[in-house]
């Protein structure tokens, strides 16, 4: 069995990959390898984001591992949140997130985005780079209550519903995140 760190706090992000590589290989999250080192984003671009996080485990434990890091990027706005998804609203604060996106957003009748992962693998010293994209559109107000982020006003291509009217597994199937992890999968795999 391989054992792979993937760069994450998040429990759910580490159950989802290890559910879906199956048994050949065992995911470690940070708390696994006792790393509680806040693993600072300093990037101006999610591939280097993802990076920074698989390399400093790499550099720090000598094990394999890989990081990601996400993105809505908005057309009508530059791309933008982008790599500063998370805190675009000053802070944490989904609920400001969305509002900060919302009023830039108001009049503005091009509402294309997309969600993009770029996963950065470490395997026997190599990086290996797997990005995932979802296209949609934002729209005018936010509609349902599952999920996080940006979620209740994100409407995938092909529905009429949001990421947060969405039950969860058909999310994780389209999503961004679920495509990039489907790529890693794949990677794995056939190795
Ligand atoms: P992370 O790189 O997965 O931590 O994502 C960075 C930020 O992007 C999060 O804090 C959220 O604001 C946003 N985000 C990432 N994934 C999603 C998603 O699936 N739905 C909505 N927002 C997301």
């Amino acid at each position: 069995m391989i054992s792979l760190v993937f760069a994450t706090n998040n429990p759910n992000k580490q159950q989802e990959v290890q559910a879906k590589v199956g048994e050949a290989f065992k995911i470690l999250s940070l708390a696994d390898i006792n790393c509680t080192h806040d693993i600072a984003e300093t990037g101006v671009t999610l591939d280097e984001n993802a990076s920074i996080k698989s390399r400093y485990i790499f550099d720090n434990y000598q094990i394999s591992c890989f990081g990601d890091d996400t993105g809505l990027e908005i057309e009508a706005l530059d791309n933008q949140p982008g790599v500063y998804s998370a805190r675009y609203g000053g802070t944490r604060d989904s609920e400001k997130n969305i509002d900060v996106v919302l009023q830039k957003m108001e009049g503005i009748n091009n509402r294309n985005a997309r969600f993009r992962t770029v996963i950065s693998l470490i395997l026997n010293q190599q990086e290996h780079i797997f990005e995932g994209i979802v296209n949609g559109t934002i729209r005018l107000q936010r509609s349902g209550t599952g999920g996080f982020g940006y979620d209740a006003i994100f409407e995938p291509n092909g529905y009429n519903i949001t990421f947060a009217e969405m039950p969860l597994e058909e999310k994780n199937k389209i999503s961004h995140r679920g495509l990039a992890i489907q790529k890693l999968i794949a990677f794995l795999q056939q190795l």
